[in-house]
């Protein structure tokens, strides 16, 4: 059964689309069969991971924008009343990485926001809207139906910075979600708007599935069952190995605003897993799955080459000599970061952990 894992934070900038695509790539280079939902409409997902090294920038862009096969086409059925029902989506297999595919996005999948926010709003409809109804399961189902196609272990999906209805709708149907952030102080913020939004969003989910005109739909609205894996805190500057003071500052305050806001909220709500699984992955109580620094150089190679910072090779690195041996070393500390925020992911996804939720 797949694993559908949300990266959101409503602010901008945090790296939710440069994480699903490092996170990705290591989950599948463990094995795992992952599929990275570009759920954002400005397709910077899929920007990352599609294109040939030989393209220049505008056939890119015209690649990137014009898949015939994605989030906005496979969603049509529902939200275009098409007559027909909605197919799995043909996922672009990620070159250089075996396991990991491309639910690519569509800058118009925007067009769809603003009748899939009526339509969450309604708890009855008349005749003349019936085919709202179809909306609030449709994204659910067709994430399930391209998970079943690919045999896929993890779906990772990443989303646009709001609070829009698309992204209530995503975060909803997951069943665990992360939360990446910034070392500043609109990363503190955001923790703490979202600490409001949650339990809303998580409420109106519950009655959403309760809902008999949403049972009675061609795509059903799930029952509700997300939880909160923990935050990645990423982008920061190192001096001699350690974050400079001032983003000390703020991760701390980032670390606080979880444990003493956001963790206890969502307990309430029942989207913590034990804290048990937590203690067991050596989290504290902030619940920070990983830090990762500034990527400085790497970031720009892995843009350019569409590969992660973790899997650059020599030759794409491009140097020589000491500089090379410096630019691997970082690489090499990237990635023992990122694989053990794989694993721990593995963890505190796998069904041993989800058995003692339900017990
Ligand atoms: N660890 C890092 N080191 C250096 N640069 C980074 C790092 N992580 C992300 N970036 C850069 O920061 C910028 C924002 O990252 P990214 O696009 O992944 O954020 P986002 O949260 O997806 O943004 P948006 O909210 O617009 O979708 C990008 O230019 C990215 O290359
Ligand atoms: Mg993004």
């Amino acid at each position: 059964m797949v694993q559908k894992i949300a990266l959101f934070n409503h602010k901008g900038g945090v790296s939710k689309t440069t994480t699903t695509f490092n996170l990705g790539w290591m989950l599948a280079s463990k094995g795992k069969r992952v599929i990275l939902v570009d759920g954002d409409p400005q397709c910077n997902l899929t920007g990352m991971a599609l294109g040939e090294q030989t393209e220049d920038d505008e056939a890119r862009i015209q690649k990137i924008y014009n898949t015939t096969s994605n989030i906005k086409t496979g969603l049509a059925p529902a939200f275009e009343s098409q007559p027909r029902a909605i197919e799995a989506v043909d996922c672009i297999p990620i070159q250089g990485q075996d396991g990991l595919f491309l639910l690519p996005g569509h800058v118009g999948f925007a067009e769809y926001e603003v009748e899939l926010g009526i339509a969450q709003t309604l708890k009855t409809l008349s005749s003349s809207l019936q085919a709202l109804r179809n909306l609030p399961g449709a994204i659910y189902d067709l994430l399930e139906k391209t998970a079943l196609k690919l045999n896929a272990d993890y779906i990772l999906i990443d989303m646009s910075p709001s609070l829009s209805s698309i992204n209530q709708n995503l975060l909803m149907i997951s069943d665990f979600f992360l939360v990446p952030t910034t070392a500043d102080f609109f990363s503190v913020m955001a923790i703490d708007s979202l600490t409001k939004v949650l339990p809303r969003w998580h409420a109106w989910a519950k009655s959403a599935n309760s809902l008999q005109i949403l049972k009675d739909a061609n795509y059903p609205f799930p029952e509700v069952d997300v939880r909160f894996l923990g935050t990645i805190v990423q982008n920061y500057r190192i001096i001699g190995g350690k974050e400079t003071a001032a983003f000390q500052t703020w991760i701390a305050k980032i670390e606080q605003s979880v444990s003493e806001n956001l963790v206890p909220t969502l307990t309430r709500s029942n989207m913590m897993l034990p804290s048990q699984a937590y203690r067991d992955q050596g989290l504290q109580s902030s619940l920070s799955l990983a830090k990762i620094s500034n990527f400085n150089s790497l970031i720009a190679l892995s843009q350019n080459h569409r590969t992660p910072v973790c899997a650059l090779t020599p030759q794409q690195l491009g140097q020589k000599g000491i500089i090379l041996e410096a630019n691997q070393q970082k690489q090499e500390e990237f990635r023992k970061i990122f694989s053990d925020l794989a694993d721990k992911i593995i963890t505190l996804t796998s069904r041993s952990v989800a058995y003692a939720v339900s017990a």
